[in-house]
């Protein structure tokens, strides 16, 4: 069973808000998308910044590894769903919101590839020597000129065991610059502001554009 199954079997799901991310209506409009735009939502929880995101008009496709996570998002929104199953895990619909019971890292949606995602504690979820497989496969499932919003959380990584691990405004840049363009458009400082014992500690949000042309030997189209 992998950490996530036992967290939330357990309930352990601190990272989970009852409230829209502030940073998601604050900087969405930034990336100009038309509200029939398709948006991936990687590693999605039970998010309820994907219904944010449906209102906005959007098709919102999330994926998530723990089955728990899926049923809750529906039916904690009394939502009644069609299910499909599908080679990588089973799909979960309702309206305009699709929900992939799936590894991010095998999925292949319907509904590739998205005019745009939206990244809040996804990639701080994984650990470092994972982080280049995400970003491979966030290439492979949007489209070029797609433009992302991804939240990121950044401490000294040997004061606290992830997840969240540690991603710092340079890792991104090292990660995402070969196939995006990077914006970081909010820095704010968390050190006095978070209950654990970190001696300093910060968020930062970025914006995404995928590059249209791709160098012939990455291996992404
Ligand atoms: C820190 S939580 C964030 C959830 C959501 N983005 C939010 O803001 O509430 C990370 C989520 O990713 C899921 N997850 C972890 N590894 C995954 C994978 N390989 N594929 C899909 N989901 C995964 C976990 O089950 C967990 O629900």
């Amino acid at each position: 069973m992998s950490i996530w199954h036992q967290r939330w079997d357990e309930n352990r799901i601190g990272f989970h808000r009852l409230e829209t991310n502030p940073t998601l209506s604050d900087h969405w409009s930034k990336l100009s998308l038309p509200s029939n735009a398709s948006v991936l939502v990687p590693l999605c929880g039970k998010s309820l910044d994907m219904h944010w995101l449906d209102q906005q008009g959007h098709t919102v496709v999330g994926i998530e590894l723990v089955e728990k996570a899926v049923k809750q998002f529906f039916d904690d929104a009394s939502m009644l769903t069609e299910e499909e199953s599908k080679h990588s895990g089973n799909k979960y619909s309702a309206g305009k919101i699709h929900l992939y019971h799936a590894d991010f890292f095998e999925v292949q949606p319907d509904e590739t590839p998205f005019d745009a995602w939206y990244d809040r504690a996804a990639l701080v979820a994984l650990p470092s020597n994972i982080r280049p497989a995400y970003v491979e496969q966030l290439c492979q499932l949007t489209a070029a000129n797609s433009k992302g919003l991804m939240v990121t959380f950044d401490y000294p990584q040997s004061e606290m065991q992830g997840p969240p691990f540690a991603l710092p405004d340079t890792e991104v840049e090292q990660l995402f610059s070969e196939h995006f363009e990077v914006e970081r458009v909010q820095w704010t400082d968390l050190t006095e502001e978070e209950q654990r014992e970190l001696s300093r500690c910060s968020l930062s949000v970025f914006i995404l554009t995928r590059k249209s042309f791709m160098s012939s030997n990455s291996g992404v189209q």
